[in-house]
């Protein structure tokens, strides 16, 4: 199976110092979607920041073998698409059509096929016929789908998402499910949603204080109540107490 994502002993520090990640090793294979799981402050963003070039590595990140550096930047962004976790991070354009519009349009696709791509990515997220709304006067969820939109209209070959499903209503989270299920390439989907993770991924990752603490099968892993509750992923002794 070909590496996609390969991560190599990565330790990283935020400027004021703060520890997000330390010594993650993991490697992701062609076509895998793979649950990134973890309490708050796990690291799940910063990891996933590192996997398309926005925090920078000394080559302990490499993409298609290739690694993340000056010269790759540009490549890595073509192939590598991120749904930042607060869509407020992603949309940044006067309307709707223009955030969506942005990365095919970098691509260098003709109008016509960029209004193309457009019009399919806000279908497939039901947001069809927004293109002239503001992304600002959006509703969080609606936000959070236009923010999913502007990485589809890109069809990238590695897709990283962070908590796709937050703010969305049952509806919009199950169609999302069934739309990323149908989706080719590879995928990483950080969630705090085990009900998504079990639909979705195979195989889990589970980050806690920047460490990798699991790495396997879904069914092994949701199955290890104890290990799970240890790791802030199930109730635990708190609902007890309740
Ligand atoms: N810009 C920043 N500057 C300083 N520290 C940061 C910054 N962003 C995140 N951190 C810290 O890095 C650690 C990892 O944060 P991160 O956002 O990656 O966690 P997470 O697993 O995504 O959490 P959540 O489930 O709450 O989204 C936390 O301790 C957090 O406080
Ligand atoms: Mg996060």
């Amino acid at each position: 199976m070909e590496e996609v994502i390969w991560v190599a002993n990565l330790s990283f520090w935020y400027p004021d110092g703060q520890r997000a990640l330390t010594d993650v090793n993991l490697t992701i294979y062609q076509g895998e979607t793979v649950a990134l799981i973890g309490p708050n402050g796990a690291g799940k963003s910063t990891l996933l920041l590192h996997l398309n070039g926005l925090l920078r590595t000394n080559g302990e990140v490499k993409i298609f073998g290739r690694p993340i550096d000056d010269k790759n930047l540009r490549w890595t962004r073509s192939r590598v698409a991120l749904v930042f976790q607060n869509p407020d991070d992603q949309l940044f354009s006067p309307t709707v059509f223009d955030d969506v519009a942005f990365g095919p349009l970098n691509m260098g696709y003709s109008e016509e096929e960029v209004w193309q791509r457009v019009k399919t990515a806000l279908g497939l997220v039901g947001m069809a016929g927004c293109e002239k709304r503001l992304p600002h006067h959006l509703s969080l969820g609606e936000k959070k789908r236009v923010a999913i939109a502007t990485v589809l209209s890109m069809s990238p070959e590695i897709l990283l998402i962070d908590e796709p499903t937050s703010n969305l209503d049952p509806r919009g989270k199950w169609s999302l499910i069934s739309l990323l299920r149908g989706l080719a390439g590879t995928k990483v989907v950080v969630s705090h949603d085990l009900e998504l993770v079990k639909a979705l991924c195979r195989r889990v990752i589970v980050l806690d204080q920047g460490r990798v603490v699991a790495d396997g099968a879904t069914d092994d892993i949701l199955a290890d109540k104890p290990f799970l509750a240890a790791h802030g992923l199930a109730p635990g002794e708190a609902a007890e107490k309740a």
